[in-house]
């Protein structure tokens, strides 16, 4: 190729707020995950979500609320995504490919940060679907380990293959060279299915209320003094289980209250 042809080509339009893909892994046909560069001014705690997305047809960007899934010290970003077929944003958003561009907005922010916590024995992570994204991020925060005795990950999908990003993710926490020798046997791992047969059934709430899941993992039922909670699912999801959290004592924090526990929406809407 030429000067002259090199000279000749348009260049790239640059986005706004550029990140570029490193890599993109598809687990269901609904659900897949990657990983962007990350600004190198770009501070944020583990939990919080920051806007992401792609240049819209009409030239406009087209931004969605996205939890950061990688910890606050990781050198990359990722996002771990459904794929709504006919959704503005996720129709486009599933066909990235390591190289390609997206829009990132550097203002993290959110609730499911330790911050709006107070001090306490126990941490409950409980997430359906892509809720379990700010869990990937706190899972892999030295803070988590260094607050708390013990943490149980509740996380709660209709399929078993929607378990999967979590389930590979909480097998690779003890190879971490960071955290894993903090974890010990501090995590215990709860995961259920709703709509196909796996080893563990239930929704969240049902395994909360009946006491079975604190029977299986040989807990105290939860209380106050000692148990914290995080939740992140569909609206639906979070209003029954912060019920259920008050039904057991608990209040709900904020980053200028902390307290027992904090709800964030995983996504807005019905679900589909
Ligand atoms: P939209 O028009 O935004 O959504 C269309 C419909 O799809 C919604 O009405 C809803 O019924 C359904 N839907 C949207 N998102 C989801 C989802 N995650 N799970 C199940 N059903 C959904 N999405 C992620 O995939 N990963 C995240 O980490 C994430 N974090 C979020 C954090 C916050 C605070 C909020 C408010 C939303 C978050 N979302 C996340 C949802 C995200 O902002 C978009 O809604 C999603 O990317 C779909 O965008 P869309 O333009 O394709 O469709
Ligand atoms: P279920 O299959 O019994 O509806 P969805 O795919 O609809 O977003 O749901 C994800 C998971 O969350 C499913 O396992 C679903 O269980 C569960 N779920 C949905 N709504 C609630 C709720 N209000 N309380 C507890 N679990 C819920």
């Amino acid at each position: 190729e030429t000067a002259a042809a090199t000279a000749e080509r348009p260049a790239k339009p640059h986005l706004p707020d550029a990140q570029t893909v490193t890599s993109v892994k598809h687990w269901t046909d609904r659900l897949f995950s990657f990983r962007v560069s990350r600004p190198a001014s770009l501070r944020f705690r583990s939990g919080e979500f920051v806007m992401i997305g792609l240049m819209g047809d009409n030239g406009k960007p087209l931004l969605r609320a996205y939890s950061i899934a990688s910890p606050a010290w990781d050198e990359e970003l990722e996002f771990y995504s459904i794929k709504v077929p006919d959704g503005p944003l996720t129709s486009k958003l599933q066909h990235i490919k390591p190289g390609d561009e997206i829009i990132l907005r550097p203002k993290p922010v959110g609730t499911l940060v330790h911050d709006a916590l107070l001090p306490g024995k126990r941490l409950w992570f409980l997430a359906t679907g892509t809720g379990f994204a700010p869990f990937a991020s706190l899972l892999r925060e030295p803070e988590t380990w260094e607050k708390y005795d013990q943490v149980i990950m509740m996380h709660t999908c209709r399929e078993t293959g929607e378990l999967d990003y979590g389930r590979q993710l909480v097998e690779s926490l003890r190879d971490d060279p960071l955290i894993g020798e903090m974890i010990g046997d501090k995590l215990l791992y709860y995961p259920t299915t709703t709509r196909e047969p796996s080893a563990r059934m239930g929704r969240v709430t049902d395994n909360l209320s009946s006491g079975k899941v604190f029977a299986d993992l040989g807990l105290p039922k939860m209380n106050p003094e000692e148990d914290r909670a995080m939740v992140c699912g569909s609206l639906a999801f979070n209003v029954d289980v912060k019920a259920i959290l008050e039904s057991f004592g608990l209040e709900e924090g904020a980053n200028s209250d902390p307290k027992q526990f904090v709800v964030e929406k995983a996504f807005v809407g019905d679900g589909i």
